[in-house]
């Protein structure tokens, strides 16, 4: 079969040359079979134009830098064959991260703040001991948690959320998934005030407007629609909010 011509057409900007100004520059390519997006950018900056910015590391998932719009959809760059696409297409950057160039934005400044507002570390009382045996925990809780680990920080969920582009202050379906992660975890002991007063609010729980489309295009298929119910209904909870007022309650006050 014969191969196809695509044409490619990516934004290029550049903030930092006051002379940029945002365009689409066109390129044409040869599919080759089993061609990625990955292989497509890289051909076209070895051997047309070195100037074009993208982001890749580890081309295979794990690393979460290649997030992009893909004729309008956020996808994993280094997992989308060409072959999944027409021969036009249009690669934008991650909207509602800052850009640094053509196709490269900063994923990597929001989620770092975004950790520090959720506290994303296991709160605990307990000293640091060296010499402690690995504390063990049920399988079912251990997989649990690990479920809400597997985010790679791709902000494809976040470019994906329209509330996320109507308040940049929303905390969105990563940094709610952040939270859940902690209150699945047997070994954090924060008080329940402190979680209440970071998702009960405009900027949490009730900022999501229900589209759900950080579930259609999160590469890693995390449960988001599940998660935020349950964080919905923990905060309507009586020990929740009064553990709001006191900041003492214990999630063991919630039936
Ligand atoms: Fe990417 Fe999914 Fe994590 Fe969002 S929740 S940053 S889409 S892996
Ligand atoms: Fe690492 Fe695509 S290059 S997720």
């Amino acid at each position: 079969m014969a191969s196809r011509k695509l044409t490619f057409n990516i934004f290029r900007h550049n903030p930092h040359d006051p002379g940029s100004k945002p365009h689409l520059q066109e390129y044409h390519l040869e599919e080759t079979p089993r061609m990625t997006l990955f292989t497509a950018l890289t051909r076209i900056q070895e051997e047309m134009d070195p100037s074009l910015n993208f982001d890749f590391v580890c081309r295979s998932a794990i690393c979460g830098s290649c997030g992009m719009l893909v004729n309008g959809r956020p996808r994993l760059a280094c997992r989308t064959r060409t072959a999944e696409l027409p021969k036009k297409i249009a690669l934008l950057p991650l909207p509602f991260f800052r850009l640094v160039a053509d196709l490269s934005v900063d994923t990597g400044s929001w989620f770092r703040e975004m950790g520090e507002r959720v506290h994303s570390w296991v709160h605990t009382d307990r000293p640091f001991d060296s010499q402690t045996q690995e504390e063990r925990m049920p399988n079912e809780k251990a997989q649990a948690i690990y479920e809400l680990d597997r985010c790679i920080e791709c902000g494809c969920c976040m470019a994906a959320c329209a509330a996320a582009q109507m308040n940049g202050n929303y905390l969105g379906p990563a940094g709610l998934l952040r939270v859940a992660r902690f209150l699945a975890d047997p070994r954090d002991h924060r008080p329940d005030g402190e979680v209440y007063e970071v998702v009960a609010t405009e900027d949490g729980v009730f900022g999501c407007v229900g589209f759900l489309a950080c579930e259609d295009y999160c590469p890693k298929g995390l449960p988001f629609s599940t998660q935020l119910a349950y964080l919905r209904r923990k905060t309507a909870l009586k020990g929740w909010r009064s553990a709001h007022k006191d900041g003492q309650a214990s999630i063991a006050s919630e039936s």
